[in-house]
């Protein structure tokens, strides 16, 4: 029998066939080789639904290039794929109905509000989680606005800071307007009167375009960039949740978001968090409290929304060192290990993914035997 089989479910980035995280893909299939695992790449648009079989991406390490393998279906599947407008996603829905009987090393998350709702009914989770409202109408962001200082506003199914306002009250009665447009652009800042904030929001469509409010964390460092922190919670090799690494986010200058695709600079957390709590012995313990409370949010969350191998949360640490969730990110780009230097945890969270699905499919085939056991010691039942 061959070598267990795992598939990288991805989404092509256009109509030219161009596919997102190639190089990561290319680590995963030669690191599979030295596992026992053989992994290839497809996209919902090269699968043959008749003849169930696929016209896989497989990467050859002799040539160092990627060729093109009609293959049967893989034992696991690995989705890879993020949200896209297009009818790409469309084919995915699709295909994700059509053949989910078949073992997923992670079933789908659903957007931000509906997250937080499920996470808000967990009393342990609820001091973590900034307060947050769906946009109704301007009521919504006047009484939040009340109620704290300051307020982000962000669509539900946004990515990589697009699209977010952050709203700060000033002692004057003003309030300070910034953030970045669709494109990710920054908008120039401005500061209004409360009479005139919503006049100054109508254009961003908060209610159609589907925005949450939410309570706004203070993490503007001394030189007035803000920060966050990336943490990455894979399954390991026994199928256990664990903290594969942490890595601090520093968000380029008149950002008020961290995202390294906004020109974000990725740290490690010891120099961060040392450096905004001050206290070496205060710093640890935070940084354990973050990781326990990473573990189990994400083993909560795949009690709730069904098998999971990998969440990348975006945490907060506020003045206190009290600990804000901010997002549960379901399909972890990895590259902040290696912008913040720690190469051996990006080796890791690479790897990870693929030992989780031998013991993954371990378990299957033990699984199966016991049951023929039991057949044959019980004819009967
Ligand atoms: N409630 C908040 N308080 C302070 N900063 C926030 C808040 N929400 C988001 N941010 C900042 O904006 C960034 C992007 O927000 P996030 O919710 O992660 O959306 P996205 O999906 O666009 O990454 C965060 O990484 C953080 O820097
Ligand atoms: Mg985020």
């Amino acid at each position: 029998m061959g070598l267990p089989v795992l598939g990288i479910l991805t989404l092509y980035l256009n109509d030219n066939g161009a596919l997102e995280e190639r190089p990561i893909y290319q680590r995963m299939s030669l690191a599979g080789k030295k596992l026992g695992l053989d992994v290839f790449v497809f996209t919902p648009q090269d699968v043959n639904y008749k003849q169930n079989r696929i016209h896989a991406h497989v990467y050859n390490p002799a040539t160092k290039s990627w060729t093109r393998r009609w293959s049967s279906f893989p034992n696991m599947i690995y989705d890879r794929c993020r949200i896209q407008r297009s009818h790409r996603f469309q084919q995915l829905l699709h295909f994700r109905k059509q053949y989910g009987h078949l073992t997923f090393l992670n079933r789908v998350l659903r957007n931000k509000w509906t997250v937080y709702k499920t996470m808000r009914k967990e009393a342990r989770f609820r001091a973590h989680l900034p307060l947050t409202r769906m946009y109704e109408s301007p009521q919504d962001l006047t009484e939040m606005i009340r109620k704290y200082p300051l307020v982000y506003l962000k669509p539900i199914n946004g990515t990589g800071g697009r699209g977010i306002l952050r709203i700060e009250r000033h002692q004057d009665g003003t309030y300070l307007i910034q953030g970045r447009d669709q494109s990710r652009r920054i908008i120039s800042p401005q500061r209004v009167p409360l009479s005139s904030l919503h006049k100054r929001l109508a254009s961003w469509n908060l209610k159609s375009n589907r925005y949450l409010v939410q309570q706004g964390i203070q993490l503007k460092l001394s030189n007035g960039r803000v920060h966050d922190y990336r943490m990455l919670v894979q399954k390991n090799g026994e199928g256990i949740w664990e903290v594969t690494g942490c890595a601090g986010r520093i968000g380029a200058p008149r950002s008020i978001t961290s995202n390294l695709h906004g020109g974000g600079e990725a740290v490690t957390m010891k120099a961060l968090l040392g450096r905004w709590i001050g206290n070496e012995e205060t710093a640890e313990k935070v940084k354990k409290t973050a990781e326990e409370l990473g573990v189990q949010i994400s083993s909560f969350l795949e009690q709730s929304y069904g098998r999971l191998c990998e969440l990348a949360l975006d945490l907060a640490i506020d003045r206190k060192g009290h600990i804000w969730l901010l997002e549960v990110n379901p399909k972890p780009a990895r590259e902040v290990f290696i912008q913040a230097g720690e190469k051996e945890t990006y080796r890791r969270a690479i790897i990870r993914p693929l030992e989780y699905a031998l013991w993954l499919h371990d378990q299957k085939k033990l699984r199966k035997e016991k049951s023929t056991i039991r057949d044959e010691t019980n004819p009967d039942t």
